[in-house]
């Protein structure tokens, strides 16, 4: 099978595990139930991916994998939808089309993200083929990587810095919250959907997301300041405008570029114990990586 093959059947899972664990559009409240659909459609799927690729070195199964991956989505998706409103970076596009405090309202904006957040662990612990055991550890997983501790505390850090010149650690610190946590957990949860990776296993997947998600956000950065609003389906330039501290602020554009391709090689060489069977995983980090150009 090719990477494309690969991909194009995994996203396929995942856009089919989104469907079955959404509430239906003809559930009440309806309103809110489409809401949250239009917020979930487009989209990278980059942890959903993550979490397949990672699955698939410790024998997981589809089911299993469907479950952890909607789950991941549900939470990005949420963390979107309040990042984009007023309160947070004030944006009116998003995946291409109108955020969803702009498409219905503030108050349904705010239920959408609360609602995803919720049916993600409805997810986690449906009937899924997980075992009770891997149902509480992969809850455990999404509720750190989501919290204060991680994407939800990365977002305060990041909305009490505007206007400050943060440290490169103090910068780093926020990237590997805001973005890199659940792109950790991503990974953790898909190898969890198998056969238990043992410690030395676990910490090369770490080693490999940690450096995944931190190229991950800096990437945004860049391509914040190189790309336009068509092909990001996002404002572009907003950083700037909001004196936002990124990457490309901190360090300048070329040392941006250059840490990312480091990163790219970081991710590499922690697969490495793995040898050929993490092949998924190092083509999405490559795929990270390249979304720069
Ligand atoms: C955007 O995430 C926000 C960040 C965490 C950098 P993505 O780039 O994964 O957005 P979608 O899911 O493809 O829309
Ligand atoms: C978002 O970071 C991180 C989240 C947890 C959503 P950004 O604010 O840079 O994401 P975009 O650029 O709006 O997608
Ligand atoms: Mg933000
Ligand atoms: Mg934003
Ligand atoms: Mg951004």
């Amino acid at each position: 099978m090719t990477f494309d093959q690969w991909m194009r059947a995994s996203l396929d899972r995942v856009e089919t595990a989104l469907e079955h664990y959404l509430p239906g559009t003809d559930v009440a409240p309806t309103k809110l139930h489409e809401a949250m659909r239009y917020a979930v459609l487009g989209g990278k799927r980059v942890r959903p991916l993550l979490c397949h690729a990672a699955g698939e070195l410790t024998g997981a199964g589809s089911q299993q994998l469907e479950a952890a991956s909607a789950a991941l989505e549900m939470i990005h998706v949420y963390s979107l939808v309040h990042d984009d409103m007023p309160a947070m970076d004030n944006d009116d596009l998003r995946r291409g089309k109108p955020t969803v405090h702009v498409q219905y309202d503030e108050a349904t904006a705010l239920l959408v993200g609360d609602a995803l957040q919720s049916q993600a662990f409805v997810a986690l612990t449906a009937d899924n083929g997980l075992s009770a055991a891997q149902q509480a550890s992969l809850t455990r997983e999404l509720a750190l990587a989501s919290g204060s501790v991680g994407m939800a505390g990365g977002q305060a850090i990041d909305l009490e810095s505007v206007g400050r010149k943060l440290t490169r650690p103090e910068l780093e610190t926020m990237h590997r919250k805001k973005t890199g946590a659940l792109l950790c957990a991503a990974v953790r949860m898909g190898a969890l959907c198998g056969e238990e990776p043992d410690a030395a296993a676990m910490s090369a997947l770490d080693a490999y997301a940690a450096a995944v998600g931190l190229a991950f956000q800096v990437v945004d950065d860049i391509l914040d300041v190189t790309a336009d609003s068509a092909t990001l389906g996002k404002t572009a330039g907003k950083d700037a405008k909001d004196d936002k501290p990124t990457y490309v602020s901190i360090i300048g554009l070329d040392a941006s570029h250059e840490l990312v391709a480091q990163l790219g090689r970081d991710a590499h060489a922690a697969l490495a114990p793995f040898g050929p069977r993490a092949g998924w995983l190092g083509e999405l980090a490559d795929l990270v990586v390249n979304l720069v150009h």
